[in-house]
């Protein structure tokens, strides 16, 4: 291919990934423990799995669905008490964020990311051309709205803030970020996608503030990762224009049906919730019984650690416990995330072989 007619500053993009790859190196131990994703580990698999299977029946494959997914949206916004016009969705919160940068960004404009973060946002903001602006979390991943705002000119369009965050795992101040809300001239995007583990969420203040727009998923919480479901809320003048950009049949037809089927199983997703947190406290007390590591607190479904002994890195912990098949996400390279590692919460056996493995490792 003639390298000249791939768009110039693809030469210096990489392209996104995830730990994945390392399976196949985890694999070689014998056993797999995948605890890089953030899945939501506490379901009932068979339980969901019949949920599918009965679906299954009602679907027309060979037929297209509705463009838009206003079945599916109307399903959403009953659940959130929202119209269907305050509803977008998308192919996993991820296609929703490409939806929201393409009718948002342009060359020439900017983009605000409260880093360190999901490394997403960046790579759909650079996509398209614009400039992606950083704004650093404080030492104790606390939210300071006014060093923020200052951040903020005429040509910022857009403002990413994952609360809980990914991956420091704390859920930011209420005020803090309904003082972003009122000061800032720009949308502001708070991605939600783990707020069903944590105290709170913003979406009553959509109906008050309409430059907010709340992310979520069912890949989390809902147990619907390799689904590829999501969807923002937002005032309806923004899902509007939203609807304009997004791609025709964003969502596919079984995940369209089984959306509304999953919301309706609220006390097997609550009492996976209660679960993750209880496991939660649990193995944030274990991480900081090991020398060497300091565990910082979650409101999510995962937990970051830092490697605080000298003599080794997050790294080499990170590779040891891949040769012992445990994938956890390497954090290292983020700003302020020197030698950090995030390990998803899991069930309590697997905490255990984990807990046991990174032992022998900081060894
Ligand atoms: C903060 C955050 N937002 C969005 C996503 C993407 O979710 P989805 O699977 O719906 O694309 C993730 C996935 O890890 C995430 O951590």
């Amino acid at each position: 291919m003639n390298s000249k007619l791939v768009r110039g500053f693809l030469k210096e993009f990489e392209k996104y990934t995830s730990e994945v790859h390392f399976k196949k190196i985890a694999s070689d131990s014998g056993r797999v423990l995948k605890l890089d994703g953030n899945e939501n580990l506490f379901l009932n698999n068979n339980h969901i799995n019949r949920i599918i299977r009965d679906s299954l029946n009602e679907i027309e494959t060979n037929i297209y669905t509705d463009t838009l997914c206003q079945d599916l949206r109307e399903s959403i916004g009953r659940h959130f008490h929202l119209p269907a016009d305050y509803v977008m969705v998308g192919n996993g919160a991820d296609g929703v964020i490409d939806t929201i940068v393409k009718t948002f960004l342009e060359p020439g404009v900017n983009a605000i990311v409260v880093e360190p973060t999901y490394s997403i946002y960046k790579f759909f903001i650079k996509i398209m051309g614009a400039v992606y602006r950083p704004a650093l979390l404080e030492d104790d991943f606390s939210l300071t709205s006014e060093k923020i705002i200052e951040l903020c000119d005429d040509k910022t369009k857009l403002i990413f803030l994952c609360s809980p965050n990914n991956p420091t795992g704390n859920q930011f101040n209420y005020d803090e970020i309904i003082n972003l809300l009122e000061k800032s001239h720009s949308i502001l995007v708070v991605d939600e996608a783990y707020a069903e583990f944590g105290n709170y969420s913003l979406i009553p203040a959509l109906r008050k503030y309409q430059n907010l727009i709340v992310l979520k998923t069912m890949s989390k919480a809902y147990g619907l990762a390799s689904l590829r479901a999501g969807y923002c809320l937002a005032n309806p003048e923004i899902v509007e224009e939203l609807l304009k950009v997004s791609p025709p049949y964003p969502v596919n037809i079984i995940a369209q049906k089984i959306i509304p089927k999953i919301f309706a199983q609220v006390k097997l997703i609550l009492n996976a919730i209660k679960k993750i947190q209880v496991q939660r406290s649990r193995l944030v007390k274990q991480l900081n019984n090991i020398t060497g590591v300091e565990a910082y607190p979650s409101d999510a479904n995962f937990i970051l650690f830092r490697i605080t002994d000298k003599k080794l890195t997050g790294n080499i912990v990170h590779e040891r416990l891949l040769k012992k098949g445990i994938i956890l996400r390497n954090r290292g390279s983020l700003p302020k995330l020197e030698n950090c590692l995030r390990v998803t919460v899991c069930p309590p056996m697997e905490s255990e072989i984990f807990i046991e493995a990174l032992k022998e490792c900081m060894s």
